[in-house]
């Protein structure tokens, strides 16, 4: 059975492309937000929809091109609605222990490597209203949250690797975009 065409009026999210390293703005901190207004709302609507498309479980604003300091997340990928996470001005405020797994990134495609992170992290933040609130995450969240935290901060995981590991994946990406593959 086909599924029921959305109606005409309603209007498609904007999708915005992701932006691969070693776009300049991926390498900045992004600014402070100061106004929680509709067009905040609208953006993190299409942040979440431009993240979901680029099949990523966390996106941050520097990675849409926008020097913002606002990430999306949703580890389960739209299966539980309570793991969609908007994080505004984040914060670590407390982590403890050490975890090492493999990591991805939209904005490097296709390289994967263990990067160690802390086990458990606190966050303070605001939500799209402007509203303070903590949260907690350990496992696959925590690494997230450290992740894309660290977007923010003009921070990619590569910059989390040893000086011989991350030197071997910028050869690869040289040798891909020398190919036009990246
Ligand atoms: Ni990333």
């Amino acid at each position: 059975m086909a599924k029921t065409p959305k109606a005409a009026t309603q209007k498609p999210v904007k999708v915005h492309e992701v932006v691969k390293y070693p776009e300049p703005v991926l390498a900045k901190r992004g600014e402070e937000v100061t106004v929680f207004d509709a067009s905040l709302k609208k953006l993190i609507n299409e942040m979440f929809e431009s993240m979901y498309i680029a099949q990523g479980i966390g996106l941050a604003a520097p990675q849409i091109n926008i020097s913002k300091r606002i990430t999306v997340i949703d580890v389960s990928f739209k299966k539980n609605p309570k793991d969609k996470i908007v994080l505004i001005n984040p914060e670590i405020v407390d982590r403890t222990g050490k975890q090492l797994e493999e990591e991805g990134c939209l904005s490097l495609p296709d390289i994967r490597e263990k990067v160690s992170r802390a086990e458990w992290v606190k966050v303070k933040a605001q939500d799209e209203n402007g509203t303070f609130f903590e949260i907690e995450g350990t496992e696959l969240l925590g690494r997230c949250i450290q992740h894309e935290i660290d977007h923010l901060d003009g921070i990619l995981f590569i910059d989390r690797l040893s000086r011989l590991k991350r030197e071997l994946v910028l050869r690869k990406i040289k040798k891909l975009q020398k190919n036009g593959e990246w």
